[in-house]
Order: structure tokens, then C-alpha cells, then sequence
């Protein structure tokens, strides 16, 4: 083992000391069909009076938030709306949504969307508790103090990011070309609200990519160093319920069992990726986001078998694990036929649902580019099952860019 690998796991292992002082506390959630519709009379019933509703020009022009803001209105709260909410959310966003935060003297937020509004609220909730903070200045782990957020209700309409369970908020700074994660147990939404109708209208390919980065959160929480006994409940469960409805909510985007299960499915994989974190298909998703505009959810489909693959034997008692919870196990398998039998039903799973198996736009010239910036992302933090440096890293980019098969073991 490199001196480089050592201190990789050692710094793993004091975050995750530190951490286990944190307050983990979890979102209360309602969900069901319609579960929406109450959340008016509940804010109010606790005694909040100004809401201000985070969402996004796409789902106001659909009209998704109106019977919400309709309901608020008849509760007799005041709504003010922010719906400027970029698909990739930025510090103007933040700075915008909380200047009408101050200017509708609002006292909670409710956020309205997919991983874009959300993560939006959320910052613009830790802005409201930190006035003097400017936006592009927050990064990274913010410290633990004593700040008080105001209630914070996460209404996804994605399945896909999970950002209503999670105590992160991903940020893209135009100006610096980068994109960067604030984390914060305080960033974490006091409620969830999981109603599968919002999600009836969702498009198929936005169903799928979405469905991808789901999968991609709970495969890598349950495959990390990190995991816990209740993120591996939580990783399992989602993975399960992802298999067995994935391609229902994609083929019949009305299904709502199919979509009820796969909204769950995303909070189960978010509470469990934001304690166990994400790998490297997350760092070089980010990267080949950030290079050629690639939307999250299908970077993590395409490059999730080939990171998969490229662990070896390093991950081969997990992923046989995960083949059994999504039922593809067949009697006498050994570990490693279970793990590629689990890699292979995800390429499989991908051309299903019609999306490709490899990047043509990667260009060669750009592939220590998209290595080193997954590299800087993913190490030392994320405890994958095997640390990969430049090298290994751009042999498998580049294996995303053929959609060949990357084995090394
Ligand atoms: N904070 C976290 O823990 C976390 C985790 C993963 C991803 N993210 C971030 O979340 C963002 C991606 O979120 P996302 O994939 O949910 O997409 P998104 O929120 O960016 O939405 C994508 C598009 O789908 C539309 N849309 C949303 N719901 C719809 C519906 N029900 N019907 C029709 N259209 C709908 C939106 O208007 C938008 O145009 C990225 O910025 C990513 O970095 C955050
Ligand atoms: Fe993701």
C-alpha cells in the first residue's frame, strides 16, 4: 500500500470520527399521492405565516407549483415566489432568492423541484442565518455553530437527487467555471414531502437519467468504505425498489405505484449516500458536467459499470450483495459471477431505458483534465473501495469515452 493510499484511508477515517459527532438527524417525511396538499394546513398548524416557495422557470411555466401556492394562499399564509432557479443552482441565485426572502419578511421556505430548486433553498436558508456571508464565498464543510436556519420543506419533484435527505447543496460558480458542495448538517431539510403525482408528467428521458443518479447514489453509498448498518438498509432498499420500477416509471410515466416507489426509492438512496458518500462515478460525472455539459444523472449511468468494473475484487462482495437485493442472483454463483452479473444488468438496464454506453464527445486531449479534476473531488473524501491515482483514473475515462470493458483484475 502507497504512503499516498495510507494517508487517504487515515483522513477517511478522522472524518468519519468527527462526523459521528454530528447531528444526524433526519427529515420528517409524509409521502403518498397527494401527500402535497396538506402541507399548506401543516406549516401553518406550526404556527409559520410567510412562506417563501423556491422553484424553477420550467416547472412555472408547466404550472406544477400553482394548486401548492393556490393552497398556501387559501391557508392564509402569505407566498412569496422565487423562480429564477438555474438548472445548475449559482451564488447570484442564492443571493437573488434571499433578498426576497428579507423583502417578503418570509419565515420558512418551502422548496419546489428537482435537485436544482432544493439545493437553491437550502443555500438560501443557511444565507438568511449567515446575513453577512456572501454566496460565492461559501464552500466545502461549513463549521458546526449554533446558527438557526429557518424550516425548511423539501417538495421533490425528481426522483432522482435525493437532495430533501441529504445535508449537502451542490453550487456552479459561472464566473470561476467550477462547480462545489456545501456541507452542512444544517443544510439538511426539516421535511420532506414525497408526492408521486408531482412526478406523473416528468418527460421519459428525464425519468431515466434521474432514476440513474439515484441508482448511482445508493450502488456507491452501499459500496463504500463508509457505510453504516442503517445506510446499508437504506442503500439495499433503494436499489431494490430501483430495479423493480425504474423501467415501469419510464415506459408509463402515469404509473403511480411506479413513481410513489421510485421517489422513495431516491430519498432512501440520499439518506444514505449524504452519510456513506458517493465514489468516483460522482468525481468524473462532476468532471465531464463541468467539460461538456453532460446532465448528472446520465454521466453517472455511463460511467457507473465502468467505474464498477475497474474496482476489481476491491468491490466484488458488495456489488454480490446488491445482485441478490435486485433479485438477479441465480443458485451457485460465486461472488464474482454475482458482481458481473450485477455490472452487466446495468448496461443492460441503460440501453432499456435508452441511454448510450459510452461518451463520443471525451475528447483524448481532455482526459487528464476530467481525471484530475474527479481525482481532486473524490480524494481524499470519498471512501471508495479502491483509491485510484491519475493514471488509473484516465484509463478508465477513457474506457467511458469507447464504452469498451475495463478490467483489471
Ligand atoms: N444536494 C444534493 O445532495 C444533490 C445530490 C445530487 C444532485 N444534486 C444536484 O441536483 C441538480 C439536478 O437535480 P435534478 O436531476 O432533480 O434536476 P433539476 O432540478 O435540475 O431539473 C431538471 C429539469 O427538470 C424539470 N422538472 C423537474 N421536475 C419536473 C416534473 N415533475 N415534470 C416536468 N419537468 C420537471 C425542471 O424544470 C428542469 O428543467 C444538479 O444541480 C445536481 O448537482 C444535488
Ligand atoms: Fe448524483
Amino acid at each position: 500500500m502507497s504512503a499516498y493510499v495510507i494517508l487517504c484511508r487515515a483522513f477517511q477515517k478522522l472524518a468519519r470520527l468527527g462526523q459521528s459527532l454530528w447531528p444526524w438527524r433526519e427529515p420528517i417525511f409524509l409521502r403518498g399521492p397527494g401527500s402535497a396538499n396538506g402541507l399548506p394546513a401543516f406549516i401553518k398548524s406550526l404556527g409559520l405565516r410567510r412562506v417563501l416557495l423556491v422553484t424553477d422557470p420550467g416547472l412555472m411555466r408547466l404550472g406544477l407549483p400553482r394548486p401548492l401556492i393556490q393552497g398556501l394562499e387559501k391557508a392564509g399564509l402569505h407566498c412569496a415566489v422565487y423562480d429564477k432557479t438555474a438548472a445548475n443552482p449559482t451564488p447570484r441565485n442564492f443571493e437573488e432568492a434571499r433578498w426576497v426572502y428579507r423583502q417578503a419578511k418570509s419565515d420558512c421556505i418551502v422548496a419546489f423541484g428537482g435537485g436544482s430548486p432544493m439545493d437553491c433553498a437550502k443555500m438560501v436558508g443557511f444565507l438568511v442565518a449567515y446575513p453577512y456571508k456572501k454566496a460565492h464565498k461559501v464552500k466545502g464543510v461549513q463549521p458546526l455553530r449554533l446558527w438557526r436556519a429557518p424550516p425548511l420543506f423539501a417538495v421533490p419533484t425528481t426522483a432522482g437527487s435525493g437532495s430533501e435527505a441529504t445535508l449537502a447543496a451542490v453550487v456552479t460558480n459561472p464566473a470561476m467555471n467550477a462547480k462545489y458542495t456545501v456541507i452542512s448538517p444544517r443544510l439538511r431539510p426539516n421535511y420532506a414531502v414525497l408526492d408521486p403525482a408531482l412526478t406523473l408528467g416528468l418527460p421519459p428521458r428525464f425519468t431515466a437519467q434521474t432514476g440513474m443518479d439515484a441508482l448511482t447514489h445508493a450502488v456507491e453509498a452501499y459500496i463504500s468504505r463508509g457505510h453504516t448498518k442503517r445506510t446499508d438498509a437504506r442503500a439495499l432498499e433503494a436499489v431494490r425498489l430501483i430495479f423493480d420500477n425504474l423501467e415501469t416509471a419510464h415506459a408509463d410515466g402515469r404509473n403511480m405505484p411506479a413513481r410513489d416507489a421510485m421517489l422513495y426509492a431516491a430519498h432512501c438512496a440520499g439518506l444514505a449516500f449524504t452519510r456513506a458518500y458517493v465514489g468516483y462515478v460522482h468525481g468524473i460525472a462532476h468532471a465531464l458536467g463541468e467539460l461538456y455539459n453532460i446532465q448528472h444523472g446520465l454521466a453517472c449511468a455511463v460511467a457507473l459499470p465502468h467505474v464498477l468494473m475497474a474496482y476489481g475484487k476491491a468491490a466484488h462482495a458488495r456489488l454480490a450483495n446488491l445482485c441478490d437485493a435486485a433479485g438477479l442472483s441465480t443458485p451457485g454463483q460465486s461472488v464474482a459471477d454475482k458482481a458481473e452479473a450485477f455490472i452487466r444488468t446495468l448496461r443492460i438496464l441503460n440501453t432499456s431505458l435508452g441511454l448510450p454506453a459510452r461518451f463520443t464527445c471525451i475528447r483524448e486531449d481532455d482526459i487528464p483534465k476530467i481525471a484530475a479534476r474527479a481525482l481532486k473531488e473524490s480524494n481524499p473524501l470519498y471512501p471508495v473501495p479502491r483509491i485510484w491515482r491519475q493514471a488509473q483514473c484516465e484509463d478508465v475515462v477513457r474506457e467511458i469515452a469507447k464504452g469498451g470493458v475495463t478490467d483489471d483484475h
